[in-house]
Protein backbone atom coordinates (compact mmCIF):
# COMPACT_ATOMS: atom_id res chain seq x y z
CA UNK A 1 0.00 0.00 0.00
CA UNK A 2 2.77 2.50 0.61
CA UNK A 3 4.53 1.89 -2.50
CA UNK A 4 0.98 2.31 -4.43
CA UNK A 5 0.52 5.85 -2.69
CA UNK A 6 4.34 6.89 -3.05
CA UNK A 7 4.35 5.86 -6.54
CA UNK A 8 1.10 7.88 -7.09
CA UNK A 9 2.33 10.98 -5.23
CA UNK A 10 6.27 10.51 -6.82
CA UNK A 11 5.47 9.29 -10.35
CA UNK A 12 1.96 11.01 -10.79
CA UNK A 13 1.11 13.54 -9.10
CA UNK A 14 3.96 15.43 -8.52
CA UNK A 15 5.30 14.84 -11.67
CA UNK A 16 2.88 15.51 -13.63
CA UNK A 17 1.85 18.85 -11.67
CA UNK A 18 5.78 19.77 -12.17
CA UNK A 19 5.33 18.93 -16.40
CA UNK A 20 2.59 21.21 -16.16
CA UNK A 21 3.03 24.66 -14.28
CA UNK A 22 7.12 25.90 -14.16
CA UNK A 23 7.59 26.44 -10.52
CA UNK A 24 8.35 30.34 -11.81
CA UNK A 25 4.88 31.13 -12.57
CA UNK A 26 3.27 29.14 -9.54
CA UNK A 27 1.61 32.11 -7.98
CA UNK A 28 2.47 31.09 -3.90
CA UNK A 29 1.92 34.03 -2.16
CA UNK A 30 -1.31 34.23 -3.05
CA UNK A 31 -1.72 30.65 -1.93
CA UNK A 32 -0.84 31.59 1.99
CA UNK A 33 -3.90 31.99 3.87
CA UNK A 34 -2.79 32.17 6.87
CA UNK A 35 -2.15 36.00 6.95
CA UNK A 36 -5.88 36.96 7.61
CA UNK A 37 -5.74 35.07 11.00
CA UNK A 38 -2.49 36.55 11.95
CA UNK A 39 -3.95 38.16 15.10
CA UNK A 40 -4.33 34.85 16.40
CA UNK A 41 -1.68 32.70 14.42
CA UNK A 42 1.02 35.24 15.57
CA UNK A 43 0.13 34.31 19.64
CA UNK A 44 1.14 30.59 18.92
CA UNK A 45 4.35 30.04 20.66
CA UNK A 46 7.37 29.90 18.34
CA UNK A 47 9.18 26.57 18.93
CA UNK A 48 9.24 23.27 16.66
CA UNK A 49 6.76 22.48 14.02
CA UNK A 50 6.03 20.20 11.29
CA UNK A 51 4.80 21.23 7.85
CA UNK A 52 2.67 17.76 7.43
CA UNK A 53 1.95 17.16 3.62
CA UNK A 54 4.41 20.26 2.77
CA UNK A 55 4.69 20.09 -1.14
CA UNK A 56 6.88 22.17 -2.46
CA UNK A 57 7.30 24.27 0.74
CA UNK A 58 5.59 27.61 0.50
CA UNK A 59 4.10 27.14 4.06
CA UNK A 60 7.45 25.99 5.25
CA UNK A 61 8.83 28.98 4.02
CA UNK A 62 6.28 31.32 5.76
CA UNK A 63 7.10 29.36 9.21
CA UNK A 64 10.71 29.73 8.83
CA UNK A 65 10.05 33.38 8.46
CA UNK A 66 7.78 33.74 11.21
CA UNK A 67 10.45 32.38 13.63
CA UNK A 68 9.32 28.03 13.52
CA UNK A 69 11.92 25.53 13.69
CA UNK A 70 10.63 23.62 10.78
CA UNK A 71 10.83 19.80 9.44
CA UNK A 72 9.14 19.55 6.06
CA UNK A 73 7.37 16.37 6.04
CA UNK A 74 6.14 14.64 3.22
CA UNK A 75 5.96 11.09 1.47
CA UNK A 76 6.97 12.26 -1.85
CA UNK A 77 10.95 12.32 -1.98
CA UNK A 78 10.68 14.07 -5.82
CA UNK A 79 8.33 17.07 -3.97
CA UNK A 80 11.27 17.43 -1.39
CA UNK A 81 13.90 17.63 -3.40
CA UNK A 82 11.92 20.09 -5.52
CA UNK A 83 11.29 22.05 -1.59
CA UNK A 84 15.28 21.54 -0.72
CA UNK A 85 16.12 23.10 -3.72
CA UNK A 86 14.03 26.50 -2.70
CA UNK A 87 15.03 26.54 0.77
CA UNK A 88 18.41 25.10 0.73
CA UNK A 89 18.21 25.62 4.40
CA UNK A 90 15.03 23.26 5.13
CA UNK A 91 14.90 20.45 7.15
CA UNK A 92 13.02 17.69 5.06
CA UNK A 93 12.07 14.17 6.03
CA UNK A 94 10.57 11.68 4.21
CA UNK A 95 7.00 10.57 6.24
CA UNK A 96 3.83 8.50 5.55
CA UNK A 97 1.52 10.09 7.95
CA UNK A 98 -1.05 7.70 8.05
CA UNK A 99 1.57 5.47 9.92
CA UNK A 100 3.13 6.59 13.23
CA UNK A 101 4.79 10.00 12.87
CA UNK A 102 7.95 9.68 13.60
CA UNK A 103 8.19 12.07 16.91
CA UNK A 104 8.56 12.54 20.10
CA UNK A 105 5.07 12.77 22.51
CA UNK A 106 4.61 16.36 23.89
CA UNK A 107 7.65 17.74 21.48
CA UNK A 108 6.34 20.46 19.04
CA UNK A 109 4.40 23.62 19.62
CA UNK A 110 3.12 23.48 15.70
CA UNK A 111 1.30 21.13 13.09
CA UNK A 112 0.62 22.44 9.91
CA UNK A 113 -1.02 20.73 7.26
CA UNK A 114 -2.50 22.33 4.57
CA UNK A 115 -4.78 20.35 2.38
CA UNK A 116 -2.91 17.28 3.08
CA UNK A 117 -4.61 15.28 5.83
CA UNK A 118 -7.62 14.61 3.91
CA UNK A 119 -6.62 11.42 1.98
CA UNK A 120 -7.69 8.70 4.37
CA UNK A 121 -10.22 6.32 5.37
CA UNK A 122 -11.95 6.86 8.95
CA UNK A 123 -9.51 4.71 11.24
CA UNK A 124 -6.63 6.30 9.75
CA UNK A 125 -8.07 9.77 9.71
CA UNK A 126 -8.79 8.81 13.54
CA UNK A 127 -5.11 7.56 14.05
CA UNK A 128 -3.17 10.35 12.98
CA UNK A 129 -5.14 13.13 15.09
CA UNK A 130 -4.14 10.89 17.92
CA UNK A 131 -1.15 11.11 16.56
CA UNK A 132 -0.64 14.72 16.09
CA UNK A 133 -2.51 14.87 19.74
CA UNK A 134 0.41 13.05 20.83
CA UNK A 135 3.36 14.57 19.40
CA UNK A 136 1.87 18.16 20.02
CA UNK A 137 2.43 20.32 23.18
CA UNK A 138 -0.20 20.87 25.67
CA UNK A 139 -0.30 24.78 24.52
CA UNK A 140 0.59 23.38 21.18
CA UNK A 141 -1.76 23.79 17.70
CA UNK A 142 -2.98 22.34 14.79
CA UNK A 143 -3.23 24.38 11.94
CA UNK A 144 -4.48 23.63 8.37
CA UNK A 145 -6.94 23.44 5.62
CA UNK A 146 -8.66 20.21 4.08
CA UNK A 147 -10.84 20.08 1.32
CA UNK A 148 -14.73 20.81 2.22
CA UNK A 149 -17.69 18.49 1.50
CA UNK A 150 -19.18 21.17 -1.44
CA UNK A 151 -16.31 19.91 -3.82
CA UNK A 152 -18.62 16.97 -4.64
CA UNK A 153 -19.76 18.91 -7.22
CA UNK A 154 -16.49 18.56 -9.00
CA UNK A 155 -15.63 15.08 -8.81
CA UNK A 156 -19.17 13.50 -8.77
CA UNK A 157 -19.01 12.42 -12.28
CA UNK A 158 -16.29 10.03 -11.04
CA UNK A 159 -15.90 9.70 -7.57
CA UNK A 160 -17.04 5.90 -5.64
CA UNK A 161 -17.96 6.84 -2.17
CA UNK A 162 -16.56 4.33 -0.40
CA UNK A 163 -17.50 5.35 3.50
CA UNK A 164 -19.41 8.54 4.60
CA UNK A 165 -17.60 11.32 3.21
CA UNK A 166 -15.00 9.06 1.42
CA UNK A 167 -14.29 8.78 -1.98
CA UNK A 168 -12.37 6.88 -4.13
CA UNK A 169 -11.51 9.39 -7.55
CA UNK A 170 -10.05 6.91 -10.18
CA UNK A 171 -6.57 6.21 -8.54
CA UNK A 172 -6.55 8.17 -5.98
CA UNK A 173 -8.92 8.72 -2.58
CA UNK A 174 -10.30 12.08 -0.80
CA UNK A 175 -12.78 12.87 2.39
CA UNK A 176 -14.58 15.66 1.76
CA UNK A 177 -15.05 17.31 5.52
CA UNK A 178 -18.41 18.47 6.64
CA UNK A 179 -19.14 20.57 10.01
CA UNK A 180 -19.84 16.91 11.16
CA UNK A 181 -16.67 15.58 10.69
CA UNK A 182 -14.88 18.21 12.90
CA UNK A 183 -17.07 17.52 15.46
CA UNK A 184 -15.87 13.87 14.86
CA UNK A 185 -12.13 13.38 14.31
CA UNK A 186 -11.24 16.79 16.25
CA UNK A 187 -12.66 15.88 19.51
CA UNK A 188 -9.88 16.76 21.49
CA UNK A 189 -9.47 20.29 20.13
CA UNK A 190 -10.89 23.84 20.04
CA UNK A 191 -11.55 25.55 16.95
CA UNK A 192 -9.79 29.39 17.18
CA UNK A 193 -11.25 29.36 13.28
CA UNK A 194 -12.79 27.10 11.14
CA UNK A 195 -14.13 28.87 8.03
CA UNK A 196 -15.57 27.40 4.98
CA UNK A 197 -14.22 29.33 2.37
CA UNK A 198 -14.37 29.34 -1.44
CA UNK A 199 -10.60 29.97 -2.85
CA UNK A 200 -8.86 29.91 -6.19
CA UNK A 201 -5.81 27.52 -6.11
CA UNK A 202 -3.22 26.95 -9.09
CA UNK A 203 -6.16 28.75 -11.20
CA UNK A 204 -8.67 26.67 -10.13
CA UNK A 205 -12.01 27.02 -7.68
CA UNK A 206 -11.02 25.28 -4.48
CA UNK A 207 -13.81 24.74 -1.69
CA UNK A 208 -12.11 24.42 2.13
CA UNK A 209 -12.18 24.82 5.19
CA UNK A 210 -9.52 26.74 7.05
CA UNK A 211 -8.32 26.04 10.54
CA UNK A 212 -6.68 27.16 13.90
CA UNK A 213 -6.95 24.36 16.62
CA UNK A 214 -5.74 24.40 20.04
CA UNK A 215 -5.21 21.52 22.40
CA UNK A 216 -8.27 20.87 24.83
C1 LIG B 1 -2.43 18.77 -2.24
S1 LIG B 1 -0.79 18.52 -1.76
C2 LIG B 1 -0.55 19.90 -0.63
C3 LIG B 1 0.91 20.30 -0.54
C4 LIG B 1 1.20 21.55 0.29
N1 LIG B 1 0.83 21.37 1.67
C5 LIG B 1 0.52 22.75 -0.30
O1 LIG B 1 -0.30 23.36 0.37
O2 LIG B 1 0.82 23.11 -1.46
C6 LIG B 1 -0.82 17.12 -0.63
C7 LIG B 1 0.57 16.72 -0.14
O3 LIG B 1 0.45 15.65 0.80
C8 LIG B 1 1.46 14.69 0.55
N2 LIG B 1 0.98 13.39 1.05
C9 LIG B 1 -0.05 12.66 0.58
N3 LIG B 1 -0.21 11.51 1.28
C10 LIG B 1 0.77 11.52 2.23
C11 LIG B 1 1.15 10.62 3.27
N4 LIG B 1 0.50 9.46 3.46
N5 LIG B 1 2.18 10.97 4.08
C12 LIG B 1 2.87 12.13 3.88
N6 LIG B 1 2.56 13.02 2.91
C13 LIG B 1 1.52 12.73 2.09
C14 LIG B 1 1.64 14.73 -0.99
O4 LIG B 1 2.86 14.23 -1.45
C15 LIG B 1 1.48 16.21 -1.25
O5 LIG B 1 2.72 16.88 -1.19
Amino acid sequence: MTENINNYWNNRYWTEFLNNNSKENLDFLSDLWLDKYSLIFDKIKKGKAIDLGCGLGQYTEYLINKGFDVVSCDISSKVLSELKEKIPNAKILEIDMSKSLPFESKSLSLVFANLSIHYFDTKTTENLIKEIKRILKDDGYFVGSVNSSQTYKFIKEVAIELEPNYYQEKERFVRLFTKEQFDYFFKDFDFEILDEVTTTRWNRTKIMWEFIAKLK
